[in-house]
């Protein structure tokens, strides 16, 4: 069986180094029996250093950042090389979050070239997609089709030029902004996430060939807590998850893992 991913999206927390490291080390201590789950911290870049691992824990557990720069180094007042990120350890790195794309304007055309950098400096990128909204009419009762819309177009404008050699090192996430960091107790159902899934898998298919789609890994993000996190993994058939919120908190994280890493399909994905 393929290990599933999970990846702890951090954002800008927590405040301080020791609050960072503590969280580490719990996580790390947490996942030593953990087979079948290969998880990555994406913490702020600041923090990144401080974040040793094994070798031998290089299988269950990896570093990723959450952004990096379109090339490998220049004039970039603030910014931070993919180069930079391999050196510091990072396996990983998150791009074209929504949050990225929302406060950074960040465009198709910006991810497509973060892509192609982050992998020719040795990185796995972690792509996200996801519409604003999802399943609504407009004022005649027409379906507008957000998710197929949005998800088609943000997937193959960010794939464009990425060879077939490389895809395979690219993961997908499906994060519907409307699901993201909801206080309310709102999730995207697994139906949803389920037929976004095999929607990707689709324009994979297409961009490449049928094969190829079936081993690109496929997650979700969006409220993921320890309730619902299986019920992406057996009814929706992700390949893992994407966390935010629910990953600074250790114990409920540790949750996710062990539950993930004791869960099987109940509906493989067909497409
Ligand atoms: P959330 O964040 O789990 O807090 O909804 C997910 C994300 O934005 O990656």
């Amino acid at each position: 069986m393929q290990k599933r991913l999970i990846i702890a999206n951090w954002k800008m927390n927590p405040l301080s180094q020791k609050e960072a490291e503590h969280l580490f080390e719990v996580v790390k201590k947490g996942i030593k029996e953990i087979e079948n789950v290969e998880t990555v911290i994406c913490p702020p870049f600041i923090y990144l250093l401080s974040f040793k691992l094994q070798p031998a824990s290089s299988k269950i557990l990896a570093l990723g950042a959450q952004n990096c720069h379109w090339e490998q180094k220049g004039a970039y007042t603030g910014d931070i090389s993919p180069l930079m990120l391999r050196e510091s350890g990072c396996q990983y790195v998150i791009i074209g979050h929504s949050e990225r794309r929302k406060y950074f304007g960040e465009t198709d055309e910006l991810i497509n070239k973060k892509l192609k950098s982050s992998l020719r400096a040795g990185l796995r990128p972690i792509l996200c997609i996801g519409e604003e909204t999802r399943d609504t009419f407009d004022s005649r009762g027409r379906p507008l089709n957000e998710m197929s819309l949005v998800v088609g177009e943000q997937l193959e404008k960010a794939l464009d030029g990425i060879s077939l050699g490389r895809i395979r090192d690219i993961v997908v996430a499906y994060e519907p902004i409307w699901a993201i960091s909801t206080n309310d107790g709102r999730s995207c159902l697994p139906i949803s996430a389920m037929q976004a899934n095999l929607f990707i898998k689709k324009i994979l298919s297409k961009l490449y060939n049928r094969q190829i789609a079936g081993q690109v890994k496929v997650v979700y993000g969006g409220s993921v807590n320890a309730k619902n996190a299986e019920s992406y993994i057996k009814e929706a058939g992700m390949d893992g998850l994407l966390i935010g919120a629910a990953s600074l908190n250790a114990s409920e994280f540790l949750k996710i893992i062990k539950r993930v890493n004791n869960s099987f399909y109940e509906n493989p994905p067909r497409f």
